[in-house]
Parts: C-alpha cells; structure tokens; sequence
C-alpha cells in the first residue's frame, strides 16, 4: 500500500473522474474541480455525465475520499495536482491548450512545495512552456511532471487498475518518484523519462494503434479483390510474436475522441518541427476511405440507394460506451441519408437524435431493421451477434447485413436465409439477395 496523498483534479471530465476514481481506491484522498456547476452537482448528487462500466460503483464506494468542488482553493489542501482537461484540435490542426492554461492560473499561490502532473494528452513541448509560465507566475515551489493515460472508453477502470505501463516523464527525480509512488500498489513496469519522450510515448502509442488498424483495413480491401479472407490473414500474421494479434481487426475504421485528434496533433507537430509525416497523413485518409466502403457495398447489392431504408446497427464509436465522438457511424448515417436513404438507427446506450436529424432512432434492434432493405453493422455490440434470426429475416424487406466489424459468422449468416457481405472476407461475385419476404409482413418505410 502506498503513503496516502490528497490529489488534486482540475476537470471533472471522463479522464479526470477515471483517475480521481481510481486514485481513491487505491486510498488516496482526491479533491475534484471543475468550472461547471450541473456537473459539479450532479457528480454530488452520485450521478455520471456519461456511460462508463464500474465508474459508478468505484465513485460510490469511495464518496467518502472524494470532494467535488468548483472552489479552485479547495485544491490547497492537494500535494499533487493532476491536469485532466480537454486539449481539442484548434482549426489549425494544433492542440488547443487554453484549458491547460486556465488550470494554471488557478493554482493554489501558497508557497507549498506541490507537484503539477499533466494527464491531458498534450503536444511534445508543452512540458517547458508549463515550466516557463510557472516560472513566470514565480511559482517555483510547484514542480512538473507528465504521466500520460492509456486508458480506453468502456474500460478505463480496468485499465487504470491493471495498466501494461506507467510513464512517468520529470524534470526533477524527486517529483518522478512522488508520482510513481501514488500508484505503488499497482504492479505494472514503470517508464521514467525526461517529459518530451513522455509526450511523445503517449502520442506515439495512438498513431502506432491506429496505423495498425489502417494497415488492416487495408489488407482487407485487397483481401477483398483477391478472394483472401482477413480474419485468417490477421490470426496468422498475429501470431508472430513480433506482430502481436492486438488492434488488427478489419472494420469500418477507427473512431473516437483520440485516435483522429492525437494523429493529427502528432502528424501537426511534425509539420511545425518541419518534418512531413507521410505514413500518418495516409492513416487519416485511409480511416476516412474505410468508413465509406459500406456505402458502395450497399450500391453493390440494392444499387440507388435513393428511398431505400437502410438500418444502421451500432452507433457508439464503439461497444460498451455511449461516446459519438468520431464514431464511423455518424459519416456512414450521413452519407446514406445524403444519397436519400432512409436511415433507421438503433444503440443501446448512444444517442445520436441531434447528430443525425432525419434518421430514425429505434428503441429496438427488430424496430430498426423493420421493412430495411438491408442492415449494417457499425458498432459491434453484443445484442447483435444474433442479428441473422427469423424475426429479424422476416421484419425485413430484403434480408441483406452488411458486417461492418465482422461480428457473424459468414455461413451460418448466409444458411440462416440472408445475403452477407462482412469486410475482408470472401463473398461470391454477386450474391443474388434471397426470396424477399412477402410484401404484407413488411412494416412501411418511415
Ligand atoms: C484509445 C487507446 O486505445 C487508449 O490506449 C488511449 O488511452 C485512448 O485512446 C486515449 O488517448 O485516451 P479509445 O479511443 O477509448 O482508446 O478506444 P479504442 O479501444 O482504442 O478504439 C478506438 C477505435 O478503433 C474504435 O472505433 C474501435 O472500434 C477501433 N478499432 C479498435 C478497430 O477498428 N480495430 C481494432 O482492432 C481495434
């Protein structure tokens, strides 16, 4: 067990409520500051602003370790700040970091010896112009340090409790080990560094996952034109130990709030340094390519797409969160409703009625393929591993899935009386739709 420290958190976002969460289970006391009041009194009153699996339960247990305030005083009591806010892209491609900016002016101006830890994933060569504006505000009792997260949505507390690394990037050791030692009773390797390489690990990390991703996907598309299958092609190239089978599922692209965002920050931070990150600006396109394959496969088999009803099956940016941010979903809904699709959605945790106005949000996976024409799977959540069934054949009006995660197995799909097509994966030069249902089974188009 490690010494108990009070933490200080500046953002009551999902970073800043994951790590203040996490660092009270492990026993520290956590002061958590933001500058909303509905947030501040929602999280009070024992509620979550979004949908994250055993958040709520390690928020609940360890109310009595954990104050919420918009009092930025309150985080004098705090011997180690941690920076838990947005870093959104500016129109230029850079990290805005006035949130990281306003944190600092509100640090507490006594002369306690504290530490400012920066979890918000930053540009490299943030780390000095923090150490230069405390320097400038003559806070030289407040050191630096950088020790970004690797959590991902849906299981972040896991991930928290069980990382494969710590990093921990310093100026000074001292402040490094104070660090590493809030997180003593985790066994995990830690990585010490000077901050540029910890920024730069972080960012790195992303591109890397996300370059794998592409890679795939693209191996699929030509897996696609040759007759390979990418599911093989991926468990075979996987199991070299040098390769590793992690991140390597073909689909309809990435999404989320990172990958795009921290790509970009690091493909615009070499484009600063005066470097062209060639293999990266192919990543962004080739995600961008990906998400809108579905929509040529849909042509492929149902050609104009124009008064068709399509349902469009997952909407998160992926299972087990209610996050739209990036979500392949968002473009693939658009672009059908742009080629004047019908569009009925469906989720169980995600809403996208604002997002994507002129489709429809169905309460049911069965309501939302009801008289499509065809389904495609965007977001593979578990209630759809079952899609291929009767009911769902009989509701629609053509019995054709898209797999747009390659969550069915082709066969059964295909025995179970529907026309499939998932991504990578064989499919007959033209799979002629089977019998469609009789027209009176069909619910209207809406
Ligand atoms: C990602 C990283 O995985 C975390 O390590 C990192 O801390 C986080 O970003 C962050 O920077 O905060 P996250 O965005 O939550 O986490 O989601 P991922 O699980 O990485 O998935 C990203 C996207 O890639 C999803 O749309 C997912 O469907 C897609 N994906 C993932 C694939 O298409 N294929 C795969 O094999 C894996």
């Amino acid at each position: 067990m490690s010494e108990t420290r009070t933490i200080g958190i500046f953002g009551a976002g999902w970073v800043g409520l994951v790590t203040g969460g996490c660092f009270a289970e492990l026993g520290h006391r956590v002061v958590v500051r933001d500058v909303v009041p509905e947030r501040i009194e929602s999280l009070r009153a024992g509620k979550l602003p979004f949908h994250e699996p055993d958040l709520p339960d390690v928020l609940k247990d360890n109310r009595e370790r954990i104050r919420y305030t918009l009092d930025s005083d309150d985080l004098a009591e705090a011997e180690i700040l941690f920076i838990c806010v947005q870093t959104p892209p500016t129109y230029s491609g850079d990290a805005d970091l006035s949130y990281v900016w306003t944190a600092i002016e509100d640090l507490p101006r006594d002369d306690r010896d504290r530490i400012l830890v920066m979890k918000s994933t930053v540009p490299v060569g943030t780390g000095e112009k923090v150490r230069a504006a405390l320097e400038a505000r003559a806070l030289t009792n407040v050191g630096y340090v950088s020790n970004p997260e690797f959590l991902s949505e849906g299981r972040a507390v896991r991930d928290f409790m069980n990382p494969d690394r710590i990093v921990v990037g310093a100026f000074d050791e001292a402040h490094a080990h104070a660090v590493e030692a809030l997180y003593a009773s985790i066994e995990a390797p830690v990585v010490h560094t000077d901050i540029a390489s910890a920024e730069m690990i972080k960012l790195a990390s992303n591109a890397f996952l996300s370059t794998r991703i592409s890679f795939i996907n693209e191996i699929a598309n030509v897996c696609e034109l040759v007759g390979a299958d990418v599911q093989a092609v991926a468990e075979g190239v996987g199991l070299d130990h040098r390769l590793g089978p992690h991140f390597f599922r073909a689909g309809v692209g990435w999404g989320g709030s990172c990958f795009g965002k921290d790509v970009s920050a690091l493909k615009q931070l070499a484009g600063n340094s005066g470097y062209h990150f060639q293999l990266l600006a192919a990543v962004i396109e080739v995600n961008e390519l990906q998400k809108r394959r579905v929509i040529a496969k849909l042509q492929k088999h149902l050609g104009k797409l124009r008064g068709k009803t399509i349902a469009v099956l997952g909407l998160a940016f992926k299972p087990n969160t209610d996050d739209l941010r990036e979500a392949p979903s968002l473009v693939i809904a658009s672009r059908l409703l742009a080629e004047g699709a019908h569009v009925r959605t469906w989720d169980p945790v995600a809403d996208a009625r604002e997002r994507l106005q002129g489709a429809t949000q169905c309460e049911s996976v069965l309501d939302a393929v009801r008289g499509a024409e065809a389904a495609v799977i965007v977001t593979e959540w578990d209630e759809l591993r079952t899609l291929a069934s009767q009911d769902v054949r009989e509701a629609m009006a053509r019995p054709l899935i898209i797999d747009g995660r390659n969550l069915l197995d082709p066969s059964e799909t295909r025995r179970a009386g529907f026309a499939y097509e998932g991504i990578g994966r064989p499919s007959p030069p033209f799979e002629a739709l089977p019998e469609t249902v009789e027209p009176e089974t069909r619910a209207p188009s809406s």
